[in-house]
């Protein structure tokens, strides 16, 4: 049975997200919603800046405070862990490097996130064949995975949690076929990272990339990356920023042209990471920590129960998502014959969702309650008696 946080937690949490109060802000998929902590930490930026006084030791403590409460959440060192702009940046960091010859190939689903997709296609110019394999259901499958993996894969790049029907791959035992048969195994973390527990050696993921904008309630322009220790040699660094050479510490110094990169994840860096985005991360990822991974998601399982128990065998409502445990996330989707227009009598009664390949998507998160999601109940339910009384 999954379990709601505990009541003094809802009222802490209530406090880091004072306008959730007359919001049912169901939409994290898209972009969350940041805590009090990280608009404070902003604002006194901000006004430091104001009086031209350098935070740049508070930035850079920050970011290794970040890194070890990542690695915490993942369960990897921070040194395997590189800071990126989005999932995108992430993911062409891995594709850019990865070394492919003409003839290899990669395995993408053919129900993957474009974000997932174009960085492996642009590899085409290299001779690299990109194999999209069918989704049946609209799901990943590994028999059919399997069945295409030929003595020239090379790679499966794969979503953590598909986007619109909130399928949660099986990374566990997609992490053992790619390591059976040789396989760079990439995964796009963004979906699951902060509300789904991952453990990324476990899972022996090669590559992770996430934005930290969606569940893990941080600005755009904020996200990391995690390269596995023994796959670091294996991916190139095909550029070379000055803040991913070994500078020893030591800045004074820097017209030394004939240093060497950085041995952990540093390697990929362009130059400093970016002040604002790491100060309200920091706090957002403390949260999120502060809560545990594992409660997050019993809490957001708790409440999509509550809409399942609904929507069970209803007239009008199909659920689209896989309800097995093992493919659960904090994502559900409901088909319906008026899913946009749905979508937006949602939203003219402050309930937010979106839509999604023809799907009412709707993301629940730590800082929705029982009653958020009544209220979504309650009005599904006037929705469709209006359909019901045309
Ligand atoms: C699975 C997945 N990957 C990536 C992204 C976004 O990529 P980026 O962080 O580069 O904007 C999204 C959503 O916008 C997504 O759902």
């Amino acid at each position: 049975m999954s379990k709601l946080l505990p009541t003094e937690q809802g009222r802490r949490i209530a406090a880091q997200f004072p306008r959730m109060k007359k919001r049912a802000f169901f939409n994290s998929a898209s972009l969350g919603p940041w805590p009090k902590s990280a608009h404070a930490a902003l604002k006194k930026h901000i006004s430091l800046w104001d009086k031209t006084i350098d935070a740049t030791t508070e930035v850079f403590d920050a970011w290794r405070e970040i890194k070890s409460e990542l690695g915490r959440m993942i369960n990897a060192p921070p040194e395997q862990i590189g800071f990126a702009f989005n999932t995108s940046h992430g993911i062409s960091i891995a594709a850019g490097g990865v070394k492919l010859a003409a003839g290899d190939e990669i395995i993408l689903s053919e129900v993957e996130f474009p974000a997932n997709t174009y960085p492996w296609t642009n590899l085409r110019h290299k001779g690299v064949i990109v194999n999209f394999i069918p989704a049946p259901n609209r799901c990943f499958d590994l028999d059919i995975f399997r069945r295409s993996i030929t003595p020239r894969t090379r790679l499966l790049a794969i979503s953590f949690v598909q986007y619109f029907n909130g399928f949660r791959n099986d990374l566990e035992e997609l992490g053992k076929i790619c390591r059976e048969h040789g396989l760079f195994f990439m995964v796009d973390g963004i979906q699951g990272v902060g509300t789904v527990p991952l453990d990324v050696q476990k899972c022996q993921i090669d590559f992770l990339a996430c934005g930290a904008q969606k569940w893990l309630l941080s600005p755009v322009g904020s996200g990391f990356f995690y390269i596995a220790p023994h796959t670091r040699p294996e991916v190139e660094a095909n550029f070379a920023g000055w803040f991913g050479i070994d500078w020893k510490a030591d800045w004074t110094y820097l017209l030394r042209h004939d240093l060497l990169p950085e041995k952990t994840a540093d390697r990929f860096n362009l130059s400093a990471v970016p002040y604002l985005q790491i100060l309200a991360m920091r706090n957002s990822i403390k949260l999120v920590n502060s809560l545990g991974v594992e409660n997050i998601h019993q809490h957001n399982l708790a409440l999509l129960d509550q809409l399942i128990d609904y929507l069970h065998d209803h007239k009008y409502y199909r659920i689209a998502s896989d309800l097995s445990p093992a493919h659960r996330s904090s994502i559900l989707s409901i088909a319906c014959p008026e899913a946009l227009r749905l979508q937006k009598y949602l939203q003219e009664r402050n309930i937010i969702t979106s839509f999604r390949e023809d799907l009412l998507r709707i993301s629940a998160h730590f800082f929705n309650t029982p009653s958020h999601m009544q209220n979504l109940i309650n009005s599904l339910e006037m929705f469709f008696k209006r359909i019901a009384a045309r």
